[in-house]
């Protein structure tokens, strides 16, 4: 049986109602054979919904969106589901624009391994035209849901940009440095061990393993983290900073990898529980072409 909070959950989707208005004709629990009094005909539904969740799919892609930020965004099975604990790192982006959020200049923001695009159209909403942003993914099927969620959001075309490639190859490197430089850089790379047993448990089980562990498994997860963090100044612009999420006993591993590509400043961030999870990187001697 799945915890009755997830059971709300389906119910209050599936009828279009909150809670309280089912509460307030008498349903103390949301399990079907109770709601089957009230509502017979969306009782069955909400029985093929419990099945399956307890079946083990995840309640995101039962719901087909999930929140995050205060937004909601279109998951599927070719994205990550977007974790609350990533929304730290986005309120330390924001804070680099301070309300009114007014730029001197045009910005641009780089996120790399965009999935949902959670992470920079969570910025961009909260930001004024003058930031753009290029999401990038090794995945057609995530960047067709990022896309999704640019036009539900209402972000101007303008603003956005979507790349596809793997930053394992030289080739989107080369295209981002027909773009750069960029001020702000977001990446959730994968960073999960290839034999991590989390791989093999709950919603993860349902989710890309190239999100999880990426293209290439590594024994320690930090493949990726090496092969942007290298790569990276080369299209940074001059003050430019970088927001890179790590697991929660990763952090000395990454600063040591951040330090090897010439990040001078290097701050630490944590999620909504307190763990080590994210790090702020600026101070690095950028390589653009003319700049
Ligand atoms: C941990 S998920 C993060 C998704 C999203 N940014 C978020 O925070 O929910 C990592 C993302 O990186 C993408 N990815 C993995 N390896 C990649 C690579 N070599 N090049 C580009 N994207 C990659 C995956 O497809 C996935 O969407």
């Amino acid at each position: 049986m799945i915890p009755s909070h997830e059971v709300w959950h389906l119910l209050t989707w599936l009828s279009g109602r909150p809670r309280a208005w089912w509460m307030s004709r008498g349903l103390d629990r949301g399990e079907p054979e109770a709601v089957a009094v009230l509502w017979p005909e969306g009782a069955k539904a909400l029985e093929t919904l419990v099945a399956r969740r307890s079946a083990g799919v995840p309640l995101a892609h039962l719901l087909g969106e999930w929140s995050f930020y205060g937004r909601r965004f279109f998951v599927n099975r070719h994205t990550l589901i977007p974790r609350a604990d990533s929304e730290p790192m986005v309120e330390a982006v924001l804070s680099e624009f301070p309300p009114p959020r007014r730029p001197r200049q045009p910005l641009r923001v780089l996120d790399l391994g965009t999935g949902t695009g959670c992470l920079l159209l969570s910025v961009l909403a909260d930001c004024p035209t003058e930031v753009a942003g290029i999401g990038v993914d090794q995945s057609r099927a995530a960047l067709a849901v990022a896309r999704a969620n640019g036009v539900g959001l209402g972000i101007g075309q303008e603003r956005l940009q979507w790349l596809w490639g793997s930053w394992l190859e030289d080739a989107v490197w080369h295209r981002l440095s027909g773009l750069a430089p960029f001020d702000v850089v977001l990446c959730n790379p994968p960073y999960l061990a290839g034999d991590d047993p989390h791989l093999a448990q709950g919603d993860l089980l349902s989710e890309p393993r190239a999100a999880l562990a990426g293209l290439i498994d590594s024994a320690d997860g930090l493949h990726d983290v090496r092969v942007v963090l290298q790569r990276l100044p080369s299209i940074l612009a001059p003050g430019a900073a970088v927001f890179l999420e790590h697991g929660w006993t990763q952090r000395e591993a990454v600063l040591e990898i951040a330090a090897q590509a010439g990040f001078q400043d290097r701050q630490g961030g944590s999620d909504l529980e307190g763990r080590p999870r994210w790090v702020r990187l600026a101070g690095v001697e950028c390589r653009v072409a003319g700049s």
